[in-house]
This record gives C-alpha cells, structure tokens and sequence, in this order.
C-alpha cells in the first residue's frame, strides 16, 4: 500500500506533528511505502493564479480551470503542483492531518486543494485522477457537549463531502483529538495510542 501524508501546521512541536510522526511510524511499520508534503516547512505556496501554468495567455482574461486544462495538456504547470500530483497518482490512500480552523482547512491547505486538485485531472469532464481513498486526522478547540460534537461531526462530513466526495473518492472514517491544548501530557499520549489504533484499524481493511 502507498501511503502520501500531508501536514498543515506551523509549528513542528504542535499535537498535530506529533499525530503525523505517529502516522509516518505505524505506516512503515505496516510496511507500507510513505510519502509526504510538509506544506509549512516546505512553505507551499497557497495562493492560486497564473505562475501555476507556464505559457497560458487568453485574450479574455485569465481562467483558472482553464489554465489548469491547458497545463495539464501541454506539461505546464509548474513543479511545485507536478510533484504534488505525481504523489496523488501514486498513492492509494491520502491522510491530510489539519487542525481546524474557523471550521475548515488551514488556508495553506485549502491553497493546495485549489492548486493540485485541479480541473481535468482530479475532477471534471475526462479526469485522469483514479479515485484514492482519503483519510482526515483533525484537532479542534473542544467539544463541550454531546451538541456540539453533533455540530463538528455536520461540519467534517460537509469538508470530506465538498472536495473528496465531489471527486468520488472513498471517505475513510476521520480521527478526531478534541481539545488537545487543555489535554495534560498523558492525556495526549493516550490520543496519540488511539491514533495508532485508529490508524491499524484502517489498514486492515
Ligand atoms: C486561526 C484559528 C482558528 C480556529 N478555529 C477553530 C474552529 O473553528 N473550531 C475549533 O474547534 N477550533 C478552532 N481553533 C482551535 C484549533 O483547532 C486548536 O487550537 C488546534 O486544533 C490545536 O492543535 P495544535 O495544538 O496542534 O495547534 C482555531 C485556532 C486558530 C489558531
């Protein structure tokens, strides 16, 4: 099984690095090939336009599903989405690990949604993406009550659902740490097992 890991957060010592270390060392242990896009460390540029296609010019102003059209046919577009699409056509299973913010994806990884999941190869009329499966590994600020866990499950389902799901791709069951920054030393190491087990679970099947 290949595996591509993606993690969006800035600071290498967070919970959400520790969540995808703990990915990186049950996956080879599994004996599956990893993969992985560190976007912070590799600052990936989040911001969509018209340096992600190389030679694209229309007389009626720039398109961005266009652009990505045209790169796809001609070899344009630049290296930084070619790598990332490479591991996507490589992998069959995708694990983004975010921590939410404002109740969706970190805009560095929203960035690499608009930029690599592009029109005509990941989505769209003749997309050439084969769908993977894709797994979400997500910390929040706490759920307080029965209610609210009601509400960030709505609004998970509605982030698989409007990228992966639009896309057709097999939805993995997410792993959610709720709370981690009030959660004291054991109790994180506890998530960090359960992430492990989680992670098992998902492998096996
Ligand atoms: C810009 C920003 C927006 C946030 N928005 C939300 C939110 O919408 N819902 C939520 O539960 N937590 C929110 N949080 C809390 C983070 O999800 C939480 O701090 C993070 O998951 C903890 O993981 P970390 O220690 O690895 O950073 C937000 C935090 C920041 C900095």
């Amino acid at each position: 099984m290949r595996v591509h890991l993606i993690v969006a957060h800035p600071e290498e010592k967070s919970f959400n690095c520790a969540l995808h270390q703990v990915a990186k060392q049950t996956l080879n242990e599994f004996g599956a090939i990893v993969t992985e896009s560190n976007l912070y460390a590799e600052q990936f540029d989040a911001v969509a336009g018209s340096k992600d296609v190389m030679g694209f010019s229309e007389p009626s102003g720039f398109n961005l599903a266009k652009a990505q059209r045209y790169a796809l046919d001609n070899g344009a577009f630049c290296e930084q989405i070619k790598q990332e699409q490479k591991n996507l056509i490589a992998c069959d299973l995708l694990i983004l690990q975010f921590p939410l913010w404002w109740w969706s994806f970190p805009a560095i990884l929203k960035g690499w949604i608009d930029r690599v999941l592009t029109s005509g190869f990941a989505y769209g009329q003749g997309a050439i993406l084969v769908p993977k499966k894709v797994m979400y590994s997500i910390t929040t600020g706490g759920a307080a009550n029965q209610d609210e866990m009601a509400y960030y499950k709505g609004k998970i389902d509605g982030l698989y659902q409007d990228v992966f799901g639009f896309m057709g791709w097999k939805i993995v069951p997410p792993f959610i740490a709720h709370g981690v920054q009030q959660k004291s030393h054991k109790a994180r190491q506890l998530i960090l097992q359960d992430y492990q087990s989680h992670l098992n679970t998902i492998l096996k099947h």
